[in-house]
Formats: structure tokens, sequence, C-alpha cells
């Protein structure tokens, strides 16, 4: 098979990055990386004990190291962490090396699906005025993507569907 640029999944926490990663690698046969499943395993630590026992910036460098690293592997799908492409160097080779896709929800739907869990150690620390902030603030960002998915209201299959077709097209 040639190979192709890489499918890169990024946007805000609870944005679905995961389960269509998930979805969009068995659709295209490839790879799945999902970066902060792979810091998890790495570890051996749940990411918000990594923010406890040890910081938010001990956990950004691993997730800089960790990120770079795979988005040098072929035919891969990959799920950044909701900070990852804030990140500079991760930006840069993310662009260079992969397709990329926002899967942008309007700001409820993140706040409602955020506070579902506490698990995400940035939205702990934050009322909902403040999250609503970081994902205004964070959507400057991620709109450097190649392609904004609007998912709010879409199915599932909708939204992958989407995605392959732009992914294989351009
Ligand atoms: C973070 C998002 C999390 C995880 C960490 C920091 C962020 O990933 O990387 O808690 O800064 O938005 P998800 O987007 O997969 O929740």
């Amino acid at each position: 098979m040639k190979s192709k640029k890489n499918l890169v999944l990024i946007g805000m926490m609870a944005s679905g990055k995961s389960t269509f990663g998930r979805i969009l690698s068995i659709k295209l046969n490839y790879e799945f990386y999902d970066v902060d499943k792979i810091i998890e395993k790495e570890t051996n630590m749940k990411i918000s004990e990594i923010f406890d026992k040890k910081g938010e910036s001990y956990f950004r460098t691993l997730e800089e190291e960790i990120t770079l690293k795979f988005l040098n592997t072929k035919n891969s799908v990959i799920s950044l962490g909701g900070g990852g492409f804030l990140n500079n160097a991760i930006r840069k080779k993310t662009i260079l090396t992969s397709k990329t896709f926002w899967l942008n929800n309007s700001l409820s739907t993140l706040i409602s699906r955020i506070n579902k869990n506490n698990k995400r150690p940035i939205a702990k620390a934050l009322n909902n005025k403040e999250l609503k902030n970081l994902i205004i603030e964070r959507s400057k960002v991620y709109d450097k993507a190649d392609f904004k998915i609007d998912c709010e209201n879409q199915s599932k299959s909708n939204i992958t569907r989407k995605i392959l077709s732009l992914y294989e097209s351009k």
C-alpha cells in the first residue's frame, strides 16, 4: 500500500478523539495511537495521577516526546491529547507529517460532557466560565488544522464518512 500522510485528530477534551481514532483506524486498516493511553501505559499511571504526583510540566514534556515519536510513523491514526496541538513543536510536526482533523463541538456540548466526569485535571481546576474561555482560546489554535469537522448533531457514521472522504480525496 502506498504510504499516505497520517491522520491526526485534534480538539478539546471530550470531543471524541479516542472514539473516532479507533473507528477510523479500523476502517483504514491503520495502526491507532492514542497519545494519552500511550503515556498511561509507559508511566503505569493514570493521567490524573501524573498531574497530581509529578505536575503538569512533567506531563507536557512527556506528551511532547511521545507525540513527536509517534508522528514519525506511517499509515497511522493518531489521537492527540487536548493540549497537544497547543505545543509549537507538536503542532509544526503534525502539520508537516499528517492530515489534521479538528473535531469541533458546541461550547455547551463540550462543557456538559467534560463535567460528566472529573478525571481530567485541566478541567477539574476550572469553573464553567473559565472552561468556556479556555475552549474559545484553544479553538483559535485548533482552527489551524487542515479540516474542521462539525460534530454537533451528527451521527458517528456521518462524521466517520466525512473524515474518510476528506482524508482520501485531498
Ligand atoms: C488535556 C487533555 C487530556 C490529557 C490531559 C490534558 C488538555 O486529553 O491529555 O488531561 O490539556 O486538554 P483528552 O483531550 O484526551 O481528554
